[in-house]
């Protein structure tokens, strides 16, 4: 950049791509005591539409790259909000021609982690710092305090942290919902992981729905009453409290719940995805996570449904509980129970890419920092926190003392509840997954002994025994006695 076009800089930061994630964060920038806030956007008339709708906010509009840069003092700062994958390439690329070393490029899209780390890697070695930030609180949180994960360098997050920390969601004790996560791609690897929870927690919050609705007869109004009841106990979560406003709309054109015409097939974008292909690269079962995405893609295959319909089973309105009342409350206790299963296996997924990727995470903070803001705020996870806080390496988030209480307390409706519901033949496999998997967990013994024998028959893959030391094989095709062997398979 020439000298003379800094004289022009007026703006601490700027900000690239105003569909409305991109303009809700420049207004919440802009509404901060000592912001002045650049935008740019590629077509013209986003730009020009946002400068005029919001007249309070002083942007300072740019009209092409050159402008952007001669608008921000330096060291620059740009927070690009663009589609994730090749257009956020092409605007770092361009922000590089007209920036200079030091300056700050933030991606704050759904990016893929190992893209981070790859970006992250070739904009350093151009001189740059460079910041994949995962921002969660979709439209609202972004205009009035998201929850924001930026990973990147020490030295951005000098300068960035004051910055973040005045447009980030407050939570109850009144800290900011930001941490520097950790370097390089560690922002956009928990951002992953909270979608990956969050997929979990909408599917637990649907099946228990669906058990609600087919068990009782009540309608979406009555079971909006019970989330909403929910919403005042453990329960407490942004996710229950917009499921009872879901439940209760009414559509306009029909008169009848808005849930009952709405097609069921779930979408999605692929962060769910990205969460189960990276935890199975990871070897971490996060099989709540994963049931969740199936049952996202299970739903999704109309086809096949349609196909599949007649296969025999339970007829579809032969259940009905006896007693309402307890039958929610069981349920309220298996997705409680479900819940903390679903959390323990996201938190044990970023520990375990904290291990594989050199990342110093600190779980506590992550947990400190989606109190408020983000799309899977909970009172629950202050409970996290002070699991962490009690127990800052604790190895496996529901043994701390506050899960084992509330595990212990759910227990019999959790398994009831996926017992009936497999009973009258009405899909849970949330709930029932993260049954089995915390029945996995606490078992003493498991079957995977004899899948340690199938390996040896079948390809002299070998096992270890429970009484010695050492690597055994047994000469299956000869006389069957066993020997030491080395594990070469
Ligand atoms: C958030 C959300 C946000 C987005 C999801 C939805 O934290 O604000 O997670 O990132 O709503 O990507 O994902 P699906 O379209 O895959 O459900």
């Amino acid at each position: 950049m020439p000298d003379s076009a800094t004289a022009t800089a007026t703006a601490n930061i700027g900000v690239v791509g105003l569909a409305v994630m991109g303009s809700n964060l420049a207004r919440n920038l802009a509404s901060r005591e000592g912001n002045t806030v650049a935008v740019y956007n590629r077509s013209r008339s986003k730009t020009d539409e946002l400068v005029a709708e919001h007249p309070e906010a002083g942007f300072v509009p740019a009209f092409s790259y050159e402008e952007f840069a001669a608008a921000l003092q330096k060291p620059r700062t740009a927070l690009i909000m663009v589609k994730a994958g090749a257009p956020t390439d092409a605007v770092i690329e361009s922000l590089m021609e007209v920036f200079e070393p030091g300056d700050i490029i933030i991606d704050g899209g759904n990016s893929l982690f190992t893209d981070t780390i790859r970006r992250e890697k070739a904009v350093r070695e151009r001189g740059f710092n460079f910041v994949g930030m995962g921002v969660s609180g979709g439209e609202e949180g972004a205009l009035h305090g998201p929850s924001l994960m930026p990973g990147g360098p020490d030295e951005a997050w000098t300068t960035l942290g004051p910055i973040l920390r005045s447009i980030a969601a407050v939570a109850p004790d009144g800290e900011p919902c930001v941490t520097h996560v950790g370097h390089d791609g560690a922002g956009h690897f928990v951002k992953m992981v909270h979608n990956g929870i969050e997929y979990a927690d909408m599917q637990l919050i649907a099946e228990a729905y669906d058990l609600i609705r087919r068990g009782t007869g009540k309608s979406p109004a009555e079971i909006a009453d019970i989330f909403a009841e929910w919403n005042r106990g453990e329960l407490e979560s942004y996710l229950i409290e917009i499921t009872a406003e879901v439940l209760r709309q009414v559509d306009a054109a029909t008169g009848k719940p808005l849930v009952d015409v709405i097609l069921d097939s779930a979408g999605a974008k692929g962060t769910g995805a990205w969460t189960v292909q990276t935890a199975l690269d990871l070897g971490v079962p996060v099989s709540g996570i994963a049931e969740a995405t199936f049952a996202r893609s299970l739903s999704s295959h109309r086809e096949q449904r349609a196909v599949a319909g007649g296969l025999p089973g339970p007829a579809e309105d032969a259940f009905t509980v006896e007693d309402a009342d307890a039958f929610v409350e069981q349920v309220r206790l298996a997705l409680y129970a479900s819940k903390i299963v679903a959390y323990s296996q996201g938190f044990d997924e970023i520990r375990a890419g904290a291990a594989q990727y050199g990342w110093t995470i600190d779980l506590g903070a992550i947990s400190k920092i989606w109190r408020a803001g983000c799309i899977i705020r909970a009172q629950f996870l202050n409970r996290i926190a002070d699991a962490y806080a009690a127990t800052p390496d604790l190895a496996v988030l529901l043994t701390a003392p506050y899960f084992v209480d509330a595990l212990g307390r759910a227990q019999d409706a959790w398994r009831h509840i996926v017992g009936t519901a497999a009973t009258a033949g009405i899909p849970a496999p949330a709930f029932s997954s993260s049954l089995a998997y915390y029945d996995g967990l606490r078992a003493k013994r498991l079957p995977a002994a004899l899948i340690q024998g199938q390996r040896d028959f079948f390809g002299a893959h070998t096992y270890q025994r429970i009484d010695k030391p050492g690597t055994f094989h047994t000469l299956w095709s000869g006389d069957r006695t066993e020997i030491e062997a080395e594990d070469t398979h």
